[in-house]
């Protein structure tokens, strides 16, 4: 099944039970929001999710894109990317945990194929505050799932205040041999969706209030599930990477690690670009200037006549259709172009100023506070260039 048939295959499941489809799926959080970027399905939900009505009903199905930085060290491994979408389910105060469960676990096994002997799952065990889910746990020994508790994590928030409550996650086994042991002990098990059970709120004090609606928010990043069910070892080799696997090795010869960091930052920009964001010095602008300057840093490494110029048309294109953008390839190219040379005008100037006698020896905080207030030097280009 390839990527879109997935996504077809998933939202016509749940519309037959009820469900409707939300359009728009934008990167940025409507305005007096907290957080930079739209990080998971139910983030533009929240007021919904806290008791407003939502004019398509209490069942509702979407893709969503993300993006989340806390992942960014993370990306290069098997199964994270900076920007990724997310297919999702909610029910407003509407169905339960475990019928949200029973129909994941249909979804999964007779709507995806997947064999039910890969499946295993994990439930929220109760702590202090909340009780444990009893209600999801007799719904995977029902189905004769293995089940393995945990406390904090089956515990889902979206950040520190907020809409949260116990989840009830699963994982499929990835490895050669038949599957053995359990999510917490064995990274062969893999995450695929996260079913929680969002009936609290946490407030700036760090206590917990019903919410009030019983509500289930589901999230499946797709691309992983992709990767999953096509069997492949990696998010990056799923087909919506093709095109980036075809186009990019001939063109940067990287090792494997780079080529995934590259392709991913990379696509990531354009779609960020494609939201509407440019590079700047704070916000949504400075973690899109990240991005970029961290492809640079990687390209430049082996050789410095590395450019984003000669990024093909064909992958930006891709990415903005895959992303239904609707944005020339030319506006983001001229936005990557731009900052490309902001960045090269930076490392010239870098360059000069350490190597004045000042600078020579190490470098203490106060010469690294003087580089970035004085000079704009970021404290990390700084420290990329003394360590060449
Ligand atoms: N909202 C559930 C998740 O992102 O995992």
């Amino acid at each position: 099944m390839d990527t879109d048939q997935l996504v077809r295959v998933f939202t016509e499941y749940f519309e037959e039970r009820g469900h409707r489809r939300i359009t728009g799926s934008t990167l940025l959080p409507p305005p007096g929001d907290q957080v930079l970027f739209t990080t998971s399905g139910m983030h533009p939900l929240t007021p919904y999710l806290e008791g407003r009505p939502h004019p398509l009903g209490r069942r509702l199905v979407n893709l969503q894109r993300c993006l989340r930085t806390t992942d960014l060290d993370e990306v290069g491994d098997r199964t994270h990317l900076t920007v990724f979408e997310m297919l999702g389910s909610w029910s407003l105060g509407d169905y339960e945990g475990p019928q949200s469960l029973d129909w994941g676990y249909g979804l999964l096994t007779d709507g995806f194929g997947v064999d039910p002997g890969r499946l295993h799952v994990t439930v929220f065990g109760g702590d202090d505050r909340v009780g444990p889910d009893t209600g999801s746990l007799e719904l995977w020994q029902d189905r004769g799932v293995p089940v393995e508790l945990t406390v904090e994590d089956n515990w889902w928030s979206n950040g520190p205040t907020g809409p949260c409550g116990p989840d009830s996650e699963i994982f499929l086994w990835t490895g050669d041999t038949p599957p053995e042991s359990t999510p917490t002990r064995d990274d062969r098990w893999v995450e695929v969706w996260n079913h929680v059970m969002m009936r609290h709120r946490r407030l700036d004090d760090g206590s917990l209030v019903p919410l009030p609606q019983r509500n289930v928010d589901t999230g499946l990043g797709l691309e992983r599930l992709s990767s999953l069910l096509q069997g492949r070892s990696s998010v990056f080799e799923c087909d919506v990477f093709d095109p980036w696997r075809r186009l990019l090795p001939p063109l940067w010869r990287l090792d494997e690690p780079s080529l995934r960091l590259v392709g991913d930052h990379l696509r990531s920009s354009v779609v960020v670009i494609g939201d509407g964001v440019r590079p700047s010095t704070t916000g949504r602008g400075y973690v899109l200037r990240r991005l970029v300057r961290r492809v640079l840093t990687v390209l430049r490494r082996d050789d410095p006549r590395r450019g984003l110029g000669d990024l093909p048309d064909e992958l930006v294109r891709h990415t903005l259709d895959r992303f239904r953008q609707d944005v020339p390839t030319e506006t983001v190219r001229q936005v990557l172009l731009d900052e490309e040379r902001r960045f090269d005008r930076l490392l010239d100037r870098g360059r000069r100023l350490l190597s004045r006698p000042r600078f020579r020896g190490p470098l203490g905080e106060d010469d690294l506070h003087y580089l970035h207030d004085t000079h704009g030097l970021p404290r990390d280009l700084v420290l990329d260039l003394r360590s060449r």
